[in-house]
């Protein structure tokens, strides 16, 4: 006898995964493939970082558990990093460290809302929002935007999209357009949220991670919005696991209650390795400086290939074209790519279910002459 599955559990696969699974055979049988589909920093932790880990593990080989919202230290050193950072003050008690932002993410959805609540989204937009959404029983409310608005949300989208919201995700600068809100534009944002009982959930997962102006916390704008942010970009601490979140007063204790029950705490070492990483920003920086050469590189040379509708990309590792003068089906478009140019990219249908078969996502995490050499293949391939 089969037993049941639950229906919130049958959530969609992401679609990019089977770019990657086919780029990671062909690399395999020995295909140089030139990678643009992944996301996540070429890079590491800074090695003083790791030297600093092997000297807390070999003094405490033990690394239990430590409170639930993490150590207050690291907590602590988060809310002196907002002081120095964005001129935004708050008490660390505000600060809960997680198992990634992902792990964030979904308390942030429990802890804020109750099953039917109404909760928009902003396509194209990363999509376990959706999926986390939908699996929690909440209703996904998408708002769509377009280059017009650099695929952001405004205050008249908002105000356009005719629904009584509970609660708004935005994501700045954005996975997978790398476009940002203006700053004016989201405290107006945030007040429009405040007014209208709306629970502004901001993911900053790829703050400092900008090539133009830096980016703008909403904790700055208000004390009602939960913040999102991660070790695993900018940082480079992907595997390490470890994010956290701001939190407003009254969602403190809740959250606390929900990391008891599902994470216990998050994890040890990496938040040992987080809390050093603040003391060599110099050497992150650097890697900032590495992705801006090599989105420069893209913006010059993909036009050449076609690739002429791109996404005003200022921070992330991400650009968005828009190639529907070049295909109506991606998926089959990035195939045939990887099999005839050898490069690989996201065809955008994880990202826009309605839209996302005209666009594509890339990824300029990587070497530099990788890059270049992507853009000469793309050039051939488009001839
Ligand atoms: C926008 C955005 N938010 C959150 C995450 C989750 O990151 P992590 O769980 O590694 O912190 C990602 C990862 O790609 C992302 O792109």
């Amino acid at each position: 006898m089969t037993l049941k599955a639950s229906k919130r559990s049958d959530i969609p696969m992401f679609r990019a995964l089977d770019i990657l699974r086919e780029a990671n055979k062909r690399a395999a049988d020995g295909e140089n493939i030139m990678r643009l589909e992944a996301g996540l920093p070429c890079f590491g932790v800074p090695q003083p970082v790791l030297d600093y880990a092997k000297q807390v593990i070999d003094s405490d080989p033990r690394q239990t558990y430590t409170e639930s919202l993490g150590m207050s230290l690291v907590r602590d050193r988060i809310s002196l990093y907002y002081r120095d950072r964005y001129g935004v003050d708050f008490d660390y008690s505000r600060v809960a460290l997680t198992a990634g932002s992902s792990g964030g993410l979904s308390m942030a959805f429990m802890s804020a809302f109750d099953v039917g609540d109404k909760v928009a989204i902003c396509t194209p937009t990363y999509p376990p929002y959706r999926n986390i959404i939908n699996s929690l029983g909440l209703q996904v409310v998408e708002i769509q935007t377009s280059a017009e608005t650099d695929y952001q949300p405004t205050v008249e989208l908002l105000e356009q999209c005719g629904e009584k919201l509970d609660g708004l995700v935005i994501c700045s600068p954005s996975n997978p357009t790398g476009t940002m809100i203006a700053e004016d534009e989201l405290e107006r944002i945030c007040n429009w949220c405040d007014t209208n009982g709306v629970r502004l959930i901001s993911d900053e997962a790829y703050h400092n991670i900008t090539y133009e102006e830096p980016a703008q916390t909403v904790a700055k704008f208000t004390d009602n919005a939960i913040v999102l942010n991660t070790f695993s970009k900018y940082f480079a601490m992907t595997g390490w696991r470890l994010g956290w979140m701001i939190l407003p007063e009254e969602l403190i204790d809740r959250v606390k209650r929900l990391a008891e029950s599902y994470f216990v705490s998050p994890p040890t070492i990496s938040q040992h390795l987080a809390y050093k990483s603040f003391d060599h920003m110099d050497v992150l920086d650097g890697y900032v400086a590495y992705y801006k050469k090599n989105l420069d590189i893209l913006k010059a040379e993909l036009p050449k290939a076609g690739f002429d509708k791109l996404s005003n990309a200022k921070g992330a590792f991400y650009v968005y074209a828009d190639v529907h003068h070049l295909t109506n089906d991606t998926e089959d478009f990035c195939r045939r790519m990887l099999g005839e140019a050898k490069v690989s990219m996201t065809p955008g249908l994880d990202f826009d279910v309605s839209r996302g078969h005209t666009t594509v996502r890339i990824c300029y995490a990587d070497d530099t002459d990788d890059i270049a050499e992507a853009c000469r293949r793309l050039q051939e391939w488009q001839k």
